[in-house]
């Protein structure tokens, strides 16, 4: 070796040295701590998702995290994120306690980790810099704790779809800085806690698939920012609460299907402004604000007990729905009017009503992707438009003749009068010729 080369070697390992060290410099000690037990924790991690979480190396370096800029170089947010496609992307175990040692922390973002287990994570209450909270589609599962409003500091509070069971505590009143309240997909049970009022700034309320009962609230004109209030898939009973009303300069969607409501569904919506989805499946009466409203452009009320003639719905010369979901119900005449010439219908759901028109008739919007009419009495024959369609099922109706090739399965064509062809057994193809026969045989008589 040159003296020369030793030299240059020399300079290039201290160089390496050098920056090692800066970079180590960078990330605190107690960061560093808290995150790698909370890596010790983790007991499968199969993408490698902390793989490059190295003692000694830059923490603000480590994948998925991120340090403040400046002089602040404290980690302020570690963020997860899978979706169900991704299968190998899941962490397995349990939160470290030691976490809150990473003081400066002011998000967790945990989208589908899918097997963390354990309690609510009570690491959170040392943070004082938090203000977003997601640990979405995970199995966390026991109550909430009875002193979650001590978080009072939280603008997101996200635990969707997780295994939360009990009651939503109703210190939650103390959470007056909540933006996002979202809770949706899992077991909790008991009413809304009155305390939810105290949430005036929250434009988003995700409450649904749980167990929770009782009336809903009627105060929701303390609410000036509510765009979404999702309340489908619980056990509630009661009337649709009047209050609802004072949300309609901007509530962008409505979801209160799926429970025990009664009464008449209240005139007031249809004075909504912004409401995008409205959906009541499975509750009250229909009124006739629905059926004149222009504003709705998702309309769902599967299992609502209607009993009307379509061509009755005036509203139907507008062209902006998007999604109609009548299914189940008492619903007779034609959808002629609904479905055709309108630019933006996507799905058409209609199924186990007694509907009764030529399918011939129906033209096919360029838009439409789902149409189910099972269960009704339409007749004719199946239209070559429907092959482009993503869903079709037409069966159980009487409809007849050569259905056009296509990807559906004979379930969406079974039950009919005389429908032929694949899927469903090859037509006939000597009919007449058959017909012939026997009108000759039976002129020789
Ligand atoms: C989830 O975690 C449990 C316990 O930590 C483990 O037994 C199980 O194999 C994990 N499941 C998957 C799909 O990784
Ligand atoms: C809300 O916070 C206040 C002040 O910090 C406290 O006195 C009160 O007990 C809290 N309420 C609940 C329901 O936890
Ligand atoms: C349905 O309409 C088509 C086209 O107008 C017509 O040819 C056919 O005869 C009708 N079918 C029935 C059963 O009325
Ligand atoms: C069509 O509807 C019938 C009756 O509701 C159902 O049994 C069948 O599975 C459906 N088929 C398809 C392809 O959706």
């Amino acid at each position: 070796m040159t003296p020369r080369y030793a030299m240059f070697l020399a300079l290039l390992s201290l160089l390496l040295f050098a920056g090692r060290y800066v970079s180590a410099a960078k990330c605190h000690p107690d960061d560093e701590s808290g995150l790698l037990a909370f890596k010790s924790g983790i007991t499968e991690d199969p993408s490698g998702f902390m793989l490059n979480w190295e003692p000694g190396t830059d923490c603000c370096h480590w994948r998925g995290i991120t340090c403040g800029e400046g002089s602040n170089n404290r980690v302020t947010s570690i963020g997860f994120f899978s979706v169900p496609e991704d299968k190998d992307k899941y962490l397995s175990g349990t939160f470290s306690p030691l976490l809150s040692k990473v003081q400066n922390l002011e998000s967790i973002y945990f989208q589908e980790p899918r097997n963390i287990t354990g309690p609510f994570p009570k690491f959170v209450f040392n943070l004082p810099k938090l203000t977003q909270v997601h640990i979405e589609n995970s199995k966390l599962s026991g109550p909430l704790p009875i002193d979650i409003g001590r978080l009072s500091q939280l603008k997101v509070l996200s635990l969707m779809g997780n295994q939360f069971s009990g009651p939503i505590p109703s210190s939650i009143s103390n959470l007056t800085n909540l933006d996002e309240l979202r809770l949706g997909n899992n077991l909790l049970s008991g009413p809304i806690p009155n305390g939810l009022r105290q949430l005036k700034v929250v434009y988003n309320v995700i409450l649904e698939k749980n167990q929770l009962s009782g009336e809903i609230p009627n105060f929701w004109d303390s609410f000036s920012k509510l765009q979404y209030l999702l309340l489908s898939n619980n056990k509630f009973t009661g009337r649709i609460p009047t209050s609802l009303a004072s949300l309609a300069p901007q509530l962008v969607n409505l979801e209160l299907g799926n429970n025990q409501l009664s009464g008449k569904i209240p005139d007031f919506i249809s004075n909504f402004k912004s409401l995008q989805t409205l959906d009541l499946s499975s509750n009250g009466d229909i009124s006739k604000w629905a059926t004149s409203s222009e504003i709705l452009h998702s309309l769902k009320l599967a299992r609502c007990g209607i009993k009307m003639r379509l061509e009755d719905f005036k509203s139907f010369g507008n062209g902006f729905y998007s999604y109609v979901d009548f299914s189940d119900n008492e619903i007779s005449g034609s959808p002629v009017n609904l479905v055709n010439n309108k630019l933006y219908l996507a799905g058409f759901l209609a199924s186990r009503n007694q509907l009764k028109f030529n399918l011939s008739d129906l033209e096919l919007p360029m838009s439409l992707k789902y149409l189910d009419l099972s269960k009704n009495q339409v007749f004719g024959s199946v239209p070559q438009s429907v092959v482009g369609l993503e869903k079709l099922n037409l069966s159980y109706n009487r409809l007849c003749g050569k259905i056009p090739a296509s990807k559906f399965p004979a379930s969406a064509f079974k039950g009919n009068a005389c429908l032929c062809g694949p899927p469903l057994p090859a037509c006939r193809k000597h009919l007449h010729y058959v017909n012939l026969l026997y009108n000759k045989n039976h002129f020789e008589k």
